[in-house]
């Protein structure tokens, strides 16, 4: 029994001593030091008509952050069997969804939601900072950088470890230089999971829209751009008809002004309250006045990201609309913006459905999805 410690600390004596000379993992060994760090700050482009992009001033943006994160976002080297990345799930021509009714991860096991549009992303942070966590469907994660440490071992997602993906990291030829750049370490050691989640939320909050849908540029000045069926559509998703004789959508109250991006919790009205598959924002406040609660995502480029809500139920826009004006369902808690529009069921026609979707399609903002700063590295 003693021998054979006595042995196997040998061996581990070995070992170390033949990791010094080969492996070149001393820690602090100074390994990186001999490429430059010279962090460049990052200025997000965004249309001046967009509000100031928040970034947290523990992640501030630079040239080569922004370089690493795209790389890391786009590089399969973050799942178990080297099939998926980010970009799997959330790839450019879709506004950064998947297309799919529910995802599937590498396991070809589905998973219960549907991919989120990204565009925009670096404008869902609470109000206040102190406020609740607002990113996912039901708003568990709290940041960027906290988000982009789940999928990475969500058994449903990518399916990895952490710890061997730092090992692929710090072992990889061109990535430990890249860490060097973008955040200053001295040694391939000091590769972690944080930095490497720093660095995909820098390159996450450049996913600005470019300000040239048909929707901004009427915002601009080109008031002409909107006429007739589509005019009426945006008159009523802004309670603006009324004097038109529309019947008003009610639809601006919870998806937001500007980017169209919602920062609350709301029941939609899709399914009776006892018959939720998903309870949504229940799950993370255990609140049954928060059951069926669910956080609206972006509706720039909503035409790109069919099908539609957290279980990708719906395929198309007009199933969409047809639900709000035709088949919402009341909640047995108090819902006030939904019931305005339960309440105006009557009203609605055919016409009001296609002159919404016909103004939802003025979202289609192609030139960010063709945005060069966002597309694969590789
Ligand atoms: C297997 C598909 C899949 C992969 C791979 C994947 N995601 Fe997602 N992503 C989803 C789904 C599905 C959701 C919504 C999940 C939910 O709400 O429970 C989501 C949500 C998000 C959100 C929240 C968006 C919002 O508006 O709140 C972010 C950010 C995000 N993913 C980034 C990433 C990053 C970064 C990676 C790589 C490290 C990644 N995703 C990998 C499918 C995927
Ligand atoms: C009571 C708040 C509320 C109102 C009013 C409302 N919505 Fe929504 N909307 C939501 C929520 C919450 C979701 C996400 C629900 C889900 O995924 O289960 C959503 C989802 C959507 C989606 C799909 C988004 C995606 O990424 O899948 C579209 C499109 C949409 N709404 C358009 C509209 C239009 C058009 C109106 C007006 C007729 C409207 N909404 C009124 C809360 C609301």
């Amino acid at each position: 029994m003693k021998k054979t410690i006595i042995f196997s600390l040998f061996l581990t004596a070995l070992g170390v001593i033949a990791c010094r000379r080969d492996c070149g993992e001393t820690p602090n060994s100074g390994d990186l030091v001999q490429y430059p760090y010279n962090p460049q700050p990052y200025t997000i482009k965004k249309p001046a008509h967009y509000p100031e992009v928040p970034v947290p001033a523990d992640n501030p943006m630079t040239y080569d952050g922004v370089q690493l994160g795209r790389h890391l976002f786009y590089d399969p080297i973050l799942s178990k069997d080297n099939t998926m990345s980010c970009a799997s799930c959330h790839f450019a021509e879709k506004s950064f969804t998947d297309g799919k009714r529910v995802s599937k991860g590498i396991d070809g096991i589905s998973g219960t939601r549907s991919s989120m549009s990204l565009m925009n992303i670096a404008y869902v942070v609470p109000n206040n900072p102190a406020d609740t966590f607002l990113l996912f469907w039901d708003g568990r994660a709290k940041s960027l950088e906290t988000q982009a440490l789940l999928p990475v071992e969500d058994p449903i997602e990518l399916h990895h470890l952490w710890p061997n993906i730092i090992e692929n990291l710090k072992n990889h030829s061109t990535y430990p230089q890249m860490f060097r750049k973008a955040f200053g370490i001295n040694d391939k050691t000091e590769i972690t999971k944080e930095l490497a989640a720093k660095a995909i939320a820098q390159f996450e909050r450049i996913m600005i829209g470019s300000g040239t849908s048909i929707y901004d540029r009427y915002l601009n000045g080109e008031k002409d751009l909107l006429q007739d069926e589509v005019l009426d559509g945006k008159l009523m998703f802004f309670d603006e008809g009324s004097p038109f004789g529309l019947p008003d959508a009610e639809c601006f109250h919870c998806h937001g002004t500007g980017t169209l991006t919602g920062k609350g919790f709301f029941n939609n009205g899709l399914d009776p309250y006892d018959l939720l598959q998903d309870a949504g924002r229940e799950k993370v406040t255990k609140n049954p006045n928060d059951r069926g609660k669910f956080r609206t995502s972006t509706l720039m480029n909503i035409e790109k990201t069919a099908p539609y809500m957290h279980d990708g139920r719906f395929s198309n826009l007009t199933q969409v609309v047809d639900h709000y004006l035709f088949d919402a369902i009341p909640t047995p808690y108090p819902n006030p913006n939904l019931n305005l529009i339960i309440n105006k069921k009557q009203l609605y026609t055919p016409y009001h459905r296609d002159a919404l979707v016909a103004f939802l399609k003025t979202l289609t903002d192609n030139e960010f999805i063709n945005n060069p700063d966002i597309q694969n590295p590789f």
